[in-house]
């Protein structure tokens, strides 16, 4: 039970991968606190979690708004006195060619999936400092390393996530508190599920591994990065994509 006592703060935690990274850490002891947009969904996961014996509770904040943020984290502070862990998974997709691209459009992308790590990492900084102990894994993409049609704005929003970790890794460093990305490849969740089967198999075509990614497969390599064995390990990007990118 390598997280007994210590407690995940985890965004977007409600369904999908968040939801597959609670259940890792919470199998190896953590107290969860699950954030979500989507109220229902979260009470719903974290009452699944208590009824099998984990402390866990349901929190609702928009990770864009950095009021909410500030709000969410008192809350989780008042709730279970520490943050140990974050985990900002948190992300929207909002896809189109650049010459059809919104305003609305990428400005959304870019206020969740960066912004929003932002603003957690900001605001989950004063109690780790504090402590001087933390451990922060933001979820990027392979395809905020090699672009992909169609993605400009999510893809830059990931490529940013990968920058604001290396600068949040050697900015909490000297406190012990280690930043990390995961990247992961073609996982099957909601997100996923939205689109065509002919661009499923486009993507499984670049998948050495030669099967799409579980919301585990991703979980798992998070925990790694939480765990003890991962005590010298902070600013890199952790692939999780079947050999997608090498
Ligand atoms: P999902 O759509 O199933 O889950 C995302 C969760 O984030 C949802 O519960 C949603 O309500 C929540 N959320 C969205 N906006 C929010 C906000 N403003 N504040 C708080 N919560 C919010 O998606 P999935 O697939 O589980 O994705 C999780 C993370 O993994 C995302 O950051 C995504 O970009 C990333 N990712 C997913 C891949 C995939 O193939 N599914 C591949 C690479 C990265």
């Amino acid at each position: 039970m390598g997280f007994a006592g210590k407690t995940a703060l985890i965004t977007g935690g409600a369904r999908g991968i968040g939801r597959a990274i609670a259940e890792e850490l919470a199998s190896a002891g953590a107290t969860l606190a699950i954030v979500d947009v989507l109220q229902d969904v979260a009470e719903a996961t974290a009452a699944a979690f208590r009824e099998r014996g984990v402390e866990a509770a349901a929190f609702v904040a928009n990770v864009a708004s950095p009021a909410d943020v500030d709000r969410l984290f008192g809350e989780v502070m008042a709730r279970f006195g520490k943050i140990d862990i974050l985990i900002n998974n948190a992300g929207i997709t909002r896809d189109n060619l650049i010459m059809r691209m919104k305003e609305e459009e990428w400005d959304a992308v870019i206020a969740v999936n960066l912004k929003g790590t932002f603003n957690c990492i900001k605001a989950a900084s004063r109690p780790m400092l504090k402590a001087r102990s933390g451990c922060i894994v933001n979820i990027a993409s392979v395809v905020g390393v090699m672009g992909n049609a169609g993605q400009a704005n999510y893809s830059a929003s990931k490529a940013g996530v990968i920058g604001l970790t290396k600068t949040a890794a050697k900015e909490l460093a000297s406190r012990g508190i280690t930043v990390n990305a995961v990247a992961p490849g073609y996982i099957e969740t909601d997100m996923t599920g939205k689109l065509s089967e002919e661009a499923r198999k486009a993507f499984l075509t670049v998948v050495p591994l030669a099967r799409p990614g579980t919301p585990q497969d991703v979980a798992r390599a998070v925990r790694f990065l939480c765990s003890e064995d991962a005590a010298y390990i902070t600013g890199q990007v952790l692939h999780v994509d079947g050999g997608m990118l090498m």
